[in-house]
């Protein structure tokens, strides 16, 4: 009934007005067996989650807050790429349906104009070695206008509707997220991560450029060469010598 697409992501869909976190839910979806593709949305999160255990803002009527069960047969440790591959999706949906043209600042958050606009956390279940599903969450900032947002986020975030200037359909841009994730997740089970990485790093603003990253460890500024297989930032420092950044905060000069 939302229109969609696709063959698989979102044919199951678990819609509600309010919960604590889709997240929360469709984990416990997932561990009941809910198949492959099942999706988790709800207008409104009172206790939204976004990584580090951090808060993730989402008022009513405004924002798309979305989970999704996927089961591909991978293998455990590559799973952080299905991160660097809902990013590539989720920019082309917005693309799709916007015509704007978001950026993605290292690992995964998804900018426009230097603000963020969407967020991605995926958490993943094993058992015996295997995976047994993974949930991917998407938090986008579709309809708020800027005065909506907690003044401490009014610098730092934005959304579609600001950033287009005319209200954006939560449901168009739902149903392009499940059909690019469709899309990128067939080709990446066919042909592997290569492509997908390729697309990401046309994406990231960073790639390419002088940038400082800030680690629990230090500071470090160098040119940003790329990710590798596991997303992990590699960073050509003066000496020539290349550093590989697991957690970092990214500044651009
Ligand atoms: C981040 O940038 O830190 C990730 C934010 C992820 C937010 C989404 S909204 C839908 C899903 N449910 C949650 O509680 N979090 C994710």
């Amino acid at each position: 009934y939302l229109g969609l697409e696709t063959e698989e992501i979102g044919r199951t869909v678990h819609f509600y007005e309010s919960v604590s976190s889709t997240q929360k839910l469709a984990k416990e979806f997932a561990l009941n067996g809910a198949k492959h593709g099942t999706l988790v949305v709800s207008d409104e999160q009172t206790e939204g989650r976004g990584r580090l255990v951090r808060q993730w803002y989402s008022p009513k009527g405004t924002g798309l807050w979305m989970s999704i069960i996927v089961r591909p047969e991978i293998p455990i440790q590559k799973t952080p790429q299905l991160t660097l591959l809902t990013a590539v999706a989720v920019i082309q949906a917005i693309e799709a349906t916007t015509g704007l043209h978001p950026t993605i600042k290292w690992p995964n958050d998804i900018l426009i104009n230097g603000r963020k606009v969407c967020g991605i956390l995926t958490e993943m279940q094993a058992e015996e070695n295997r995976v047994q599903s993974v949930i991917i969450g998407i938090g986008v900032n579709v309809n708020q206008n800027k005065a909506d947002f907690p003044e401490e986020l009014q610098t730092i975030a934005t959304s579609l509707k600001i950033e287009a200037d005319k209200t954006v359909s939560r449901t168009k841009l739902l149903q392009n997220i499940c059909y690019q994730l469709e899309q990128l997740l067939n080709e990446y089970l066919h042909t592997g991560f290569k492509p997908i990485k390729q697309l990401w790093e046309s994406y990231a603003n960073s790639i390419g450029k002088q940038i400082t990253a800030r680690t629990a460890k230090g500071s470090y500024t160098g040119f940003a060469i790329g990710i590798n297989d596991e997303g992990v930032l590699l960073l050509k420092q003066a000496s020539g010598e290349v550093m590989e950044i697991y957690s970092a905060d990214i500044d651009l000069p």
